[in-house]
Protein backbone atom coordinates (compact mmCIF):
# COMPACT_ATOMS: atom_id res chain seq x y z
CA UNK A 1 0.00 0.00 0.00
CA UNK A 2 1.14 3.70 -0.68
CA UNK A 3 2.35 5.29 1.84
CA UNK A 4 4.77 8.25 3.00
CA UNK A 5 7.84 8.50 5.59
CA UNK A 6 9.81 11.18 7.01
CA UNK A 7 13.79 11.44 5.87
CA UNK A 8 16.33 13.99 6.72
CA UNK A 9 19.76 13.74 4.89
CA UNK A 10 21.65 15.11 8.20
CA UNK A 11 25.09 17.35 8.49
CA UNK A 12 27.56 14.80 7.78
CA UNK A 13 25.91 14.14 4.87
CA UNK A 14 25.23 17.55 3.60
CA UNK A 15 28.47 18.47 4.41
CA UNK A 16 30.19 16.27 1.82
CA UNK A 17 27.80 17.44 -1.27
CA UNK A 18 25.89 13.90 -0.77
CA UNK A 19 22.63 14.95 -1.42
CA UNK A 20 22.26 13.74 -4.85
CA UNK A 21 23.85 10.63 -4.71
CA UNK A 22 21.55 9.73 -1.60
CA UNK A 23 18.28 10.90 -3.67
CA UNK A 24 19.61 8.75 -6.35
CA UNK A 25 19.36 5.57 -4.27
CA UNK A 26 16.28 6.49 -2.92
CA UNK A 27 14.23 6.80 -6.23
CA UNK A 28 16.31 3.57 -7.82
CA UNK A 29 14.73 1.65 -4.16
CA UNK A 30 11.24 2.72 -5.96
CA UNK A 31 10.29 5.88 -3.59
CA UNK A 32 9.28 9.20 -4.86
CA UNK A 33 10.47 12.65 -2.83
CA UNK A 34 7.15 14.22 -3.13
CA UNK A 35 8.80 17.01 -0.65
CA UNK A 36 12.05 18.51 0.19
CA UNK A 37 13.32 21.29 1.59
CA UNK A 38 17.04 22.48 2.81
CA UNK A 39 17.06 23.68 6.19
CA UNK A 40 19.10 24.83 9.41
CA UNK A 41 17.62 23.49 11.91
CA UNK A 42 17.04 25.32 15.19
CA UNK A 43 18.61 23.71 18.60
CA UNK A 44 14.73 23.96 19.52
CA UNK A 45 13.52 22.11 16.34
CA UNK A 46 16.05 19.09 16.76
CA UNK A 47 15.85 19.11 20.63
CA UNK A 48 11.57 18.78 19.85
CA UNK A 49 12.48 16.50 16.81
CA UNK A 50 14.38 13.81 19.44
CA UNK A 51 12.75 14.67 22.36
CA UNK A 52 11.83 10.85 22.86
CA UNK A 53 15.64 10.15 23.08
CA UNK A 54 16.41 13.18 25.74
CA UNK A 55 16.91 10.96 28.61
CA UNK A 56 19.70 9.27 26.39
CA UNK A 57 23.13 9.88 26.87
CA UNK A 58 23.87 11.41 23.28
CA UNK A 59 20.98 12.94 23.53
CA UNK A 60 23.47 16.23 23.78
CA UNK A 61 25.67 15.19 21.25
CA UNK A 62 22.65 14.52 18.83
CA UNK A 63 21.10 17.98 19.08
CA UNK A 64 24.51 19.66 18.40
CA UNK A 65 25.21 17.28 15.31
CA UNK A 66 21.57 17.89 13.91
CA UNK A 67 21.93 21.78 14.12
CA UNK A 68 25.91 21.63 12.99
CA UNK A 69 25.17 22.02 9.24
CA UNK A 70 22.16 22.54 6.91
CA UNK A 71 20.57 18.99 6.46
CA UNK A 72 17.84 18.29 3.77
CA UNK A 73 13.91 17.07 4.99
CA UNK A 74 12.26 15.10 2.85
CA UNK A 75 8.24 13.51 2.41
CA UNK A 76 9.02 9.88 0.75
CA UNK A 77 6.24 8.01 -1.04
CA UNK A 78 5.72 4.63 -2.25
CA UNK A 79 4.54 1.05 -1.40
CA UNK A 80 5.48 0.45 2.14
CA UNK A 81 7.56 3.40 2.08
CA UNK A 82 8.33 3.15 6.03
CA UNK A 83 9.60 -0.28 6.04
CA UNK A 84 11.68 0.30 2.29
CA UNK A 85 13.36 3.01 3.15
CA UNK A 86 14.54 1.67 6.07
CA UNK A 87 15.93 -1.32 4.33
CA UNK A 88 17.73 1.36 1.96
CA UNK A 89 18.85 3.23 4.89
CA UNK A 90 20.39 0.45 6.46
CA UNK A 91 21.62 -0.51 10.10
CA UNK A 92 21.97 2.08 12.74
CA UNK A 93 25.20 1.35 12.70
CA UNK A 94 26.86 1.50 9.69
CA UNK A 95 29.53 -1.23 10.92
CA UNK A 96 26.18 -3.51 10.74
CA UNK A 97 24.86 -1.96 7.61
CA UNK A 98 24.10 -4.09 4.70
CA UNK A 99 26.07 -3.87 1.11
CA UNK A 100 23.76 -1.45 -1.43
CA UNK A 101 22.60 0.53 2.03
CA UNK A 102 23.18 4.34 2.28
CA UNK A 103 25.01 3.72 5.71
CA UNK A 104 27.17 1.10 4.35
CA UNK A 105 28.10 3.74 1.38
CA UNK A 106 28.45 6.42 3.35
CA UNK A 107 27.81 6.71 7.32
CA UNK A 108 31.17 7.48 9.58
CA UNK A 109 29.82 6.25 12.87
CA UNK A 110 26.30 5.27 14.76
CA UNK A 111 25.89 9.10 15.31
CA UNK A 112 26.98 10.54 12.29
CA UNK A 113 25.06 8.26 9.85
CA UNK A 114 23.46 10.06 6.68
CA UNK A 115 20.00 9.50 7.13
CA UNK A 116 16.93 9.34 9.14
CA UNK A 117 13.62 7.70 8.54
CA UNK A 118 10.55 6.85 10.56
CA UNK A 119 9.98 3.82 12.29
CA UNK A 120 6.34 3.51 11.78
CA UNK A 121 3.42 5.30 9.66
CA UNK A 122 1.67 6.71 13.10
CA UNK A 123 5.75 8.94 13.65
CA UNK A 124 6.00 9.67 9.48
CA UNK A 125 2.95 11.55 10.44
CA UNK A 126 4.20 13.29 13.35
CA UNK A 127 7.56 13.95 11.79
CA UNK A 128 6.32 15.48 8.17
CA UNK A 129 3.58 17.73 9.96
CA UNK A 130 6.91 19.01 12.75
CA UNK A 131 8.83 20.38 8.99
CA UNK A 132 5.97 20.57 5.73
CA UNK A 133 2.78 22.57 5.58
CA UNK A 134 0.73 20.34 3.12
CA UNK A 135 0.35 22.94 0.14
CA UNK A 136 4.62 21.86 0.70
CA UNK A 137 3.46 18.84 -0.54
CA UNK A 138 1.85 18.61 -3.59
CA UNK A 139 0.40 15.34 -4.49
P1 LIG B 1 18.00 8.56 13.97
O1 LIG B 1 17.25 7.54 13.16
O2 LIG B 1 18.07 9.92 13.43
O3 LIG B 1 17.34 8.61 15.42
C1 LIG B 1 18.07 8.71 16.60
C2 LIG B 1 19.51 8.93 16.34
O4 LIG B 1 20.34 8.84 17.45
C3 LIG B 1 20.01 7.85 15.42
O5 LIG B 1 19.49 8.04 14.14
C4 LIG B 1 21.51 7.96 15.59
O6 LIG B 1 22.09 8.85 14.65
C5 LIG B 1 21.63 8.55 16.97
N1 LIG B 1 22.28 7.61 17.85
C6 LIG B 1 21.84 6.39 18.16
N2 LIG B 1 22.71 5.79 18.99
C7 LIG B 1 23.73 6.67 19.19
C8 LIG B 1 24.92 6.64 19.93
N3 LIG B 1 25.26 5.58 20.66
N4 LIG B 1 25.72 7.73 19.90
C9 LIG B 1 25.37 8.81 19.17
N5 LIG B 1 24.22 8.89 18.44
C10 LIG B 1 23.44 7.83 18.45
Amino acid sequence: MSERTFSIIKPDATERNLTGQINAMIEGAGLRIVGQRRIHMTRAEAEKFYEVHAARPFYGELVEFMTRSPVVVQVLEGDNAVARYREVMGATNPAQADEGTIRKAFALSVGENCVHGSDSVENAGIEIAQFFTAEQIPG
